[in-house]
């Protein structure tokens, strides 16, 4: 029987996020640039390392696991993993496989999926105007988004629509995309934007929507009650009560919420970064590489979970981005 992983402040680590690939098939403005430089392939983890990473955290007391990039389905063979990982699900020792992903590769992958025992997933999707959809993502294209939504739902996932909320571009969608999440039966969440990326051209501070404000919006029209349950992630739930719909809110920058953090997430080169918002990291890859046991893996994450800092330091509160981080989202997957 191993011992829990419990950071400095109590928190006990039980959810890990693994970017599988720094690549993605869309350029969306406040994720990547266009002409982003991505890693040699030969820098990236094997599939079978990353199995044993993974492998490794869940002996340790991971329970949940959320695949992600850039774009996880571009990764090639990325279903081989999935279907290694399912042995954990079956052993009962890992409570939940998952991704999140921009959905246009869900098509091809959906049953798949299912197979190796996803049930839910989140697709990230800002706004269901084709134009619009276009502008933002730079590369992608909302039918063959639309396409995958339809072949995961055809194949059993249960989705959940993860929306970046962005002044003067989606606020006028904030009903529009409610109302269409409901009649799908598909969960929705709203996240606040953060300052990460090179911010070359981009302007967070007039980006920012508060969800606060989005909150009071959305109250105009319903009756909100907020819910005690969760996903395990940071969303916080409200149900309006005139559809029954829940809505999650993920408010790092109105609504810390740091001090329940019960995660951290390793890169595809095997970086394990202790927060999102901070630059505190520790490579696995080296002792993982230097043996064919585990013991030194394993203490190599003990030792890096001790250093995991109480949080991010975000903040636009005096009308300039504070605690900026210029590691790209696709680095670490959000
Ligand atoms: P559920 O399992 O559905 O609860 O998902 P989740 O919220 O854990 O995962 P998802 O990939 O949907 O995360 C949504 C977004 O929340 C991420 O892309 C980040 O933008 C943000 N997020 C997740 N974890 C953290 C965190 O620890 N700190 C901060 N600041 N933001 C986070
Ligand atoms: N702030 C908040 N969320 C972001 N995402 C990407 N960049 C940012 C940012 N700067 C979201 C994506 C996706 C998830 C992986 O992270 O929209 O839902
Ligand atoms: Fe790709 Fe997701 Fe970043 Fe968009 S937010 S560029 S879909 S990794």
């Amino acid at each position: 029987m191993t011992v829990p992983l419990i950071d400095p402040f109590q928190r006990a680590i039980s959810y890990l996020r693994v970017s599988v690939t720094d690549r993605c098939d869309f350029r969306c403005v406040y994720c990547m640039a266009e002409n982003m430089t991505f890693l040699p392939k030969k820098e990236l983890l094997t599939l079978e390392e990353l199995d044993r990473m993974c492998s490794t955290f869940v002996r340790m007391g991971v329970e949940k696991l959320r695949i992600t990039g850039g774009e996880p389905l571009v990764r090639r063979d990325i279903m081989t993993f999935f279907r290694s990982m399912k042995r954990h699900l079956d052993s009962g020792e890992l409570k939940e496989l998952t991704l999140t992903t921009n959905g246009s590769q869900l098509e091809r992958f959906a049953g798949e999926l299912y197979d190796c025992g996803v049930r839910r997933i989140n697709v990230s999707l800002d706004t269901i105007d084709e134009a619009k959809f276009a502008e933002i993502t730079r590369w992608g294209r909302l039918p063959q988004v639309m396409r995958g939504l339809d072949a995961a739902q055809e194949a059993g996932l249960r989705i959940k629509i993860n929306a970046v909320a962005l002044k003067g571009f989606n606020e006028d969608e904030l009903f529009t995309l409610a109302e269409w999440c409901a009649s799908r039966d598909m969960d929705m969440t709203w996240i606040e934007v953060m300052p990460m990326g090179d911010l070359g051209n981009e302007d967070r501070l007039t980006q920012y929507w508060s969800l606060d404000d989005l909150r009071a919006q959305l109250a105009t029209r319903y009756t909100l009650t907020d819910l005690a349950e969760r996903t395990g992630g940071p969303a916080r739930y409200l149900r309006l009560e005139e559809t029954g719909q829940k809505i999650g809110l993920i408010t790092p920058m109105t609504h810390n919420f740091c001090e329940s953090c019960n995660r951290v997430r390793l890169t595809c080169t095997g970086q394990l970064y202790m927060c999102l918002g901070q630059e505190d990291m520790a490579d696995l890859r080296a002792p993982l590489r230097a043996s064919e046991g585990d013991a030194l893996l394993e203490q190599s994450i003990r030792d890096a979970i001790a250093l995991k800092p109480k949080g991010h330091d975000f903040d636009y509160s005096r009308q300039e981005v504070d605690g900026q981080m210029s590691r790209h989202m696709s680095h670490t997957g959000g």
